[in-house]
């Protein structure tokens, strides 16, 4: 949560402000309750802030502009301690003399105490928020020190609970001095110029080399130096890499919404991150998991630990991973697994899901894991991200950014890594899918083809969507690894049209949920392959014939050929055949294109829903 950006250049034409504003577009996504800026401007600090989106600060700045400036910082913030208002928006400044601004994400957790001691001293507030706490104990120690960076390392050693913080002060030109810990932080190196971030897309309009920070540091960045300590002083190192994406990444690319944008783009995620998994033999590699094999046989449970879509993606992934794997896979959502008391042994490997690899919920749950001597594998979408850096091994998912607050193609690059993760498995433990793995493989590369396909034909799906703009609650049924996708349809459609949706076991219906079958009310069921296991598909028809007895409008996804459905289908969508196993890669689409449709119709912001935040960084 809350875009962070930093910019310092005066020996460049930029103007920080310029820069910061930019950055600030490419990070809005991570929170737009309010934004700020902060610039030096010779002996004091100019800030602009706004509550609401940044198109409120743009006004703000051309009303009433700032000078210009080659230094600046800049923020957009999901409110956490305070409500979005223009007082709680950041920068905020610290000292009697106002000489020094501050910007935060995370949470303070002890900032009560330290408040206290601020007022007892006669210290003003302005805000409600934890970060102003921050703001004025570094004036302090900015006033008794003369030292930015020192001021920096002596406030976070006080501090408890996730922030990154970046701070400007007028005595220290051409400086941004700023610290992490469990919450986002990158540098972008450029030439005279230096930049920092929550993620790389506030700076990749002007660098793509960029350095990952690590826990527990600070960094101070001047025009031409970039220097990182530790909060115990010592000079540390931070991890450059190169960005593989370029600025076209993170803009629409002509469509409407970054939203139709990734819907579009999920063929290419679902084909990259496929990509170089297999030696010349066909065996699965995974070079990114750096957990000895012989660990990785010994492993006799599998729990994952995920939130929303992430935690649909590892349902999938138990299904795959016990059927391929022959090993127990448990799913729980994060933040119920971290404080319930788990059972976990060094036998146990707990597979994190995040795209954003911030999501605090997860990386707690993560970090528990961990403690309890399990082995931690991260499937995620973001390079360096904190999640990754804390586990012993990762997959990364290559989607590209993910820009829309929605997921929808880290969704579908999460089910292929856990299909991949399956097979690797099962791999190491001879399992049923290990013979299977070449021909799995095989019809996993057909599928990036079969998802441009559903893309093609859903024109009707928007019809349908337009036509229930009204509708005040859809069912969702599905059944095996169409029951996760039924559930992500519903999340879809609450978090992208307000609207209210529940996501169903087919099989559960005739124990409770069929009692809300009134006539007219719409259900969606994801009906599988004609080839799954165990008569499902059968099972499932019979489910659409009850629901249609009671006056069900039935909207049926079922592939290609399947007839069986027709007759009690007041709608079929169809997606083309493929291996049952893999049926969520393409059944979850027109659930997506249904949502965003019928979102858009009622006239909503798909890109940014309300009350949401990319990356929840707060627990
Ligand atoms: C829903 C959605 C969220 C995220 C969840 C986890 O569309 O995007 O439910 O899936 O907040 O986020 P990550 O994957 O970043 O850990």
């Amino acid at each position: 949560m809350c875009g962070i950006v930093g910019y310092v250049g005066p020996s460049t034409n930029r103007r920080a402000q310029d820069v910061v504003m930019e950055g600030l577009a490419r990070l809005e996504y991570r929170g737009y309750d309010s934004a700020g800026v902060a610039l030096l401007d010779g002996d004091h600090v100019a800030t602009r802030k706004r509550a609401g989106k940044l198109t409120n600060l743009r006004h703000a700045l051309n009303d009433n502009p700032l000078p210009d400036s080659s230094t600046a910082i800049g923020h957009t913030r999901w409110a956490t301690h305070g409500g979005p208002t223009n007082e709680n928006a950041h920068p905020h400044r610290g000292g009697a003399d106002g000489k020094l601004a501050v910007i935060h994400n995370g949470i303070i957790e002890n900032f009560h105490s330290l408040k206290a001691g601020l007022l007892d001293a006669g210290v003003e507030f302005t805000s409600e928020t934890d970060t102003e706490v921050a703001a004025h104990l570094l004036a302090a120690a900015h006033e008794r020190t003369g030292d930015l960076t020192q001021a920096m390392r002596e406030v976070v050693n006080r501090l408890e609970g996730a922030f990154t913080l970046l701070a400007v002060h007028a005595d220290t030109p051409d400086t941004v001095v700023a610290a992490r810990r469990n919450s986002p932080l990158v540098i972008g190196l450029g030439e005279g110029e230096n930049f920092l971030g929550s993620d790389v897309a506030a700076f990749i309009g002007y660098t793509r080399q960029a350095v990952e920070m690590g826990q527990d540091q600070i960094v101070t960045i001047t025009p031409d130096q970039v220097q990182v300590i530790g909060f115990d002083g010592a000079p540390q190192e931070g991890k450059p890499f190169e960005v593989t994406w370029d600025a076209a990444a993170a803009e629409k690319g002509g469509y409407a919404t970054f939203m139709e944008k990734e819907i579009h783009e999920q063929p290419h995620a679902v084909a990259d991150t496929l990509l170089g998994r297999t030696d010349e033999d066909g065996r699965l590699t995974l070079d990114e998991v750096r957990i000895d094999e012989e660990e990785l046989r010994a492993v006799d449970r599998i729990v994952i630990v995920a939130c929303g879509t992430a935690a649909y993606a590892g349902m999938v992934a138990k299904y795959a991973i016990e059927h391929w794997a022959r090993i127990q896979c448990e799913v729980e959502l994060a933040h119920e697994f971290r404080y319930r008391d788990p059972v976990l042994t060094p036998h146990t490997l707990v597979v994190s899901i995040s795209q954003s690899g911030e999501t605090m919920d997860t990386l707690m749950a993560v970090k528990h894991a961990r403690s309890l001597g399990a082995k931690t594998v991260s499937i995620c979408n973001t390079h360096g991200a904190t999640i990754p850096r804390e586990s012993d091994a990762v997959l990364y998912t290559h989607a590209g950014p993910e820009i829309a607050v929605a997921s929808t193609k880290a969704f579908l690059a999460q089910i292929t890594a856990c299909y991949i993760l399956g097979l690797y498995l099962a791999q190491l433990h001879g399992g049923a899918g290990a013979r299977n793995a070449e021909e799995v493989m095989r019809q996993l590369q057909e599928v990036p083809a079969k998802i441009t396909d559903v893309l093609g034909r859903m024109d009707r799906v928007k019809e349908i969507a337009r036509f229930m703009a009204d509708t005040r609650s859809v069912l969702f049924l599905g059944r095996h690894v169409g029951f996760p996708v039924a559930m992500e349809g519903a999340l879809k459609l609450k978090e992208l049209a307000y609207i209210h949706a529940e996501g169903f076991a087919a099989g559960e219906l005739k124990h409770g949920p069929i009692a809300l079958i009134e006539p007219g009310q719409p259900v969606f069921v994801v009906v599988p392959s004609p080839s799954s296991p165990h008569n499902l598909h059968d099972k499932v028809v019979s489910n659409i014939q009850e629901i249609r007895a009671r006056g069900a409008r039935t909207l049926v996804i079922a592939e290609d050929g399947d007839e069986a459905v027709v007759p009690f289908a007041d709608e079929v969508i169809r997606v083309p055949q493929a291996w049952w196993m893999l049926d969520p890669l393409l059944t979850v689409v027109p659930l997506q294109v249904f949502a965003c449709e019928l979102a858009t119709a009622k006239g909503l912001d798909v890109d940014q829903p309300r009350n949401l935040a990319k990356s929840v960084t707060v627990e």
